[in-house]
């Protein structure tokens, strides 16, 4: 083996059909496919350098990683020694272009680098859905984010079936991502749990029976460029996975006033002339999808609330890669 280092880029991503539900939480199988968008602004660098090391070691952000996060990334590079059939330590390195703790750095983008970096320092000659199957290994999400563009995983049957592909590149529509960040508090409740608590509602049944048509009419949307349909259907399934995670037992409450606020002001925006629709992750900030020409609009509307505490601005983004 020559070099035992590699460096890749990954992209965090925004999902416009959700994952939310685990068949296998071991394997973190989906319970539905979903669909995303990788995001250009919302990026992790990790480097992984193999060698004689006692353990694995994991700094984040120049600063040490604590013991959980280091076990939960020494347990992907398992996987991945499993398949070079190596039992080499490594040190891995990570870089966030938001800060870790804010509830904006996605840890998407870091299985995503950490897959495509780690392969490469072990000289695995793997292909894009392998990559993306080992990815959902670390983060279910983080399989969406190792193919560029808009991408679908399709849940699959196991671990070799449950990948993500590109459906679109990402020059294919210039969408934007406006995040308005209302909150940068740690979540309560974290994804792995809900995923685990939304067998808990009555509601979880209900949701799986419209998806096939939800996941049909997103792609079409996309593939159409036809924003008002893309949008009814992200409005709709933003508020299916939050009345999921309400009617979970415990329930999990992530919306904050701020949140309501401006899912209140979409449709108000819509009718000055403002075509944006609004879908939410697992937390309280509101990202708004849109088209290029229509960010200057919403920045200003944005910016005029009290409780947005920052906007940024995403762009489609490529696949994670691999940095000389
Ligand atoms: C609501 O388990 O992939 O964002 O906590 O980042 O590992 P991490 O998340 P993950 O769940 C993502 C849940 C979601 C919807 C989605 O991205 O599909």
């Amino acid at each position: 083996m020559q070099n035992r280092i590699a460096t890749a880029l990954g992209f965090a991503n925004i999902a416009f059909v959700k994952y939310w539900g685990v068949r296998d939480a071991a394997l973190n199988l989906a319970l539905n496919d979903s669909i995303s968008m990788n995001l250009s602004d919302a990026t992790t660098v990790t480097t992984v350098e193999f060698g004689p090391l006692a353990e694995d070691t994991l700094a984040i952000d120049d600063q040490p990683a604590n013991a959980a996060q280091t076990a939960r990334v020494s347990r992907h590079l398992d996987h991945l020694r499993a398949l070079a059939g190596v039992s080499l330590r490594a040190r891995v390195v990570s870089r966030n272009s938001f800060p870790m703790g804010t509830g904006l750095a996605s840890s998407a983008a870091g299985f995503a680098a950490l897959t495509v970096a780690g392969a490469a320092a072990l000289g695995l000659d793997l292909a894009e859905r392998e990559l993306s199957a080992v990815a959902r290994l670390g983060s279910g999400s983080a399989c969406r984010s190792v193919p560029g563009g808009f991408t679908r995983w399709h849940a699959g049957r196991d671990h070799a079936s449950s990948y993500a592909e590109t459906i679109a590149p990402p020059d294919y529509w210039d969408l934007r991502d406006v995040l308005a960040v209302v909150s940068t508090e740690h979540k309560a409740v974290g994804s792995a749990e809900g995923h685990t608590l939304a067998q808990t509602s009555p509601f979880l049944g209900a949701r799986l029976a419209d998806l096939p048509r939800r996941l049909a009419r997103v792609q079409d949307a996309l593939l159409a460029r036809d924003l008002p349909m893309l949008g009814e259907e992200l409005e709709a399934e933003a508020i299916a996975l939050h009345v999921l995670a309400m009617t979970s037992r415990p329930s999990i409450l992530y919306w904050e006033p701020a949140t309501l606020e401006i899912m209140r002001l979409c449709p108000v925006w819509r009718a000055a002339g403002l075509l944006a629709y609004f879908t939410l992750d697992a937390g309280p900030n509101v990202h708004l999808i849109c088209e290029a020409a229509t960010v200057p609009g919403l920045l200003e509307r944005l910016q005029a609330l009290p409780s947005v505490q920052r906007v940024i601005v995403n762009g489609p983004a490529g696949p994670t890669h691999l940095l000389p």
